[in-house]
């Protein structure tokens, strides 16, 4: 406590530590991100990182109404915790030595200078929260990347969302809150008779922070992944084709840094070298360009609800020197099927 006091008062001057209108807005960012602590300890804790971020966060956005910053940045869900904490809790993906068969189909030869696919084809999906202490993206890029496909071929203006939990459960082998990549669940569903389940069949809870049992649940609907694609590392040019031809495509993120963990809007550019390397997943549906900063960017979709980002989404530069595409997979066909366990 005392060491957090001295550092605050050596770093910052602007904050008092647990006084004042610091306190205020604490109060009222627990109240909205419905936040609990354990002990009084965790929670001065908490409001120490709170005011910490909140500080970095009005000199950044200082930077950004200068524009000398693509983006800018904004209080979260994570604000209240450090950043080498946001990194760990998001840990680097471990991949497993074999996968299925990756088949891809052939995407448009030439793509556009810009793209949305949702937007272009009137589809609505809403990011949804993977919450603080779960590493799922993986799961969520997943069953995101097929509800899209699957919105797009059958022209469903606002798609159920699929189950991420079902496949954090059934297909984590265990690691589904920590390192698990989303070709396992492409696997899953491929491999083995599963189908996507929806969020009503198969519930969401973001609050545990483990893989939870997997339970046999009968289904309705009857989306079945048939097969799945790769994209080589560093081949934006085959990604940017993909997208063009309406096909999302997962890539592996680093986001443990301070941009992206409290990213608001605008082009975000990551640092040269990053602190930490941890994983995120995100569903690549468009790229563009931003008259404002003068950046091409890459459209993503994340899976930290609709308060983070443009709501949820996230504008990250596009540039041969910093590449997106890293272990980028995509959901190639899609099929019906009759089969109703996970
Ligand atoms: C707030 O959190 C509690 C438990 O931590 C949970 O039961 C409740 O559903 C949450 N409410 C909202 C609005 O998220
Ligand atoms: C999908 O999930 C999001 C976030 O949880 C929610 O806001 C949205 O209404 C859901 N969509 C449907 C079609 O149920
Ligand atoms: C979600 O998991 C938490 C932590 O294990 C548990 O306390 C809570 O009851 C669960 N919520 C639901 C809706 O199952
Ligand atoms: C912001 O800066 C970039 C270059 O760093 C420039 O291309 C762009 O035009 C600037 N935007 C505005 C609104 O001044």
């Amino acid at each position: 406590m005392f060491k957090l006091f001295l550092f605050c008062v050596l770093c910052s001057g602007a904050y008092a530590f647990n006084h004042g209108q610091a306190l205020i807005d604490f109060n009222a960012y627990v109240e909205k991100f419905n936040k609990s602590y354990s002990s009084a300890a965790e929670r001065n804790n908490a409001n120490y990182y709170f005011n910490y971020h909140s500080n970095q966060i009005a000199s950044h956005n200082a930077l950004a109404d200068r524009n000398a910053s693509s983006y800018r940045v904004k209080v979260n869900q994570f604000s209240d915790i450090r950043l080498k904490t946001f990194a760990a809790r998001l840990p680097q993906a471990v991949y497993p030595t074999t996968f299925g068969n990756s088949t891809p189909v052939p995407p448009n030869e030439i793509a556009p200078l810009q793209y949305d696919m949702l937007a272009e084809l009137g589809i609505k999906v809403t990011a949804r929260d993977q919450g603080t202490v779960c590493s799922s993206s993986w799961a969520y890029a997943a069953a995101t990347s097929i509800q899209i496909l699957n919105a797009i071929q059958t022209l469903e203006a606002v798609p159920l969302n699929n189950s991420a939990q079902a496949l954090i459960d059934c297909a984590g082998m265990g690691t589904g809150c920590s390192t698990q990549v989303p070709q396992t669940a492409f696997d899953y569903l491929t491999q083995t008779d599963a189908v996507l389940l929806n969020e009503e069949e198969y519930a969401a809870n973001n609050s545990l922070n483990h893989q939870g049992m997997c339970v046999p649940k009968l289904a309705t609907s009857s989306i079945k992944l048939d097969s799945y694609g790769t994209i080589e590392d560093g081949d934006d040019d085959l990604l940017k084709r993909y997208v063009a031809s309406e096909i999302p495509v997962i890539v592996e993120y680093n986001p443990a840094t301070f941009g992206f963990m409290h990213y608001s809007s605008g082009v975000y550019v990551p640092p040269v070298r990053a602190t930490a390397s941890s994983s995120q997943f995100l569903v690549v549906v468009g790229y563009g360009h931003d008259t404002n900063s003068n950046l091409d960017y890459w459209l993503c979709l994340n899976s930290f609800g609709t308060e983070w980002g443009e709501q949820g989404f996230i504008k990250i530069v596009r540039s041969s020197t910093q590449p997106i595409a890293k272990r980028a997979v995509f959901p190639n066909s899609l099929g019906a099927s009759t089969s109703t366990t996970p």
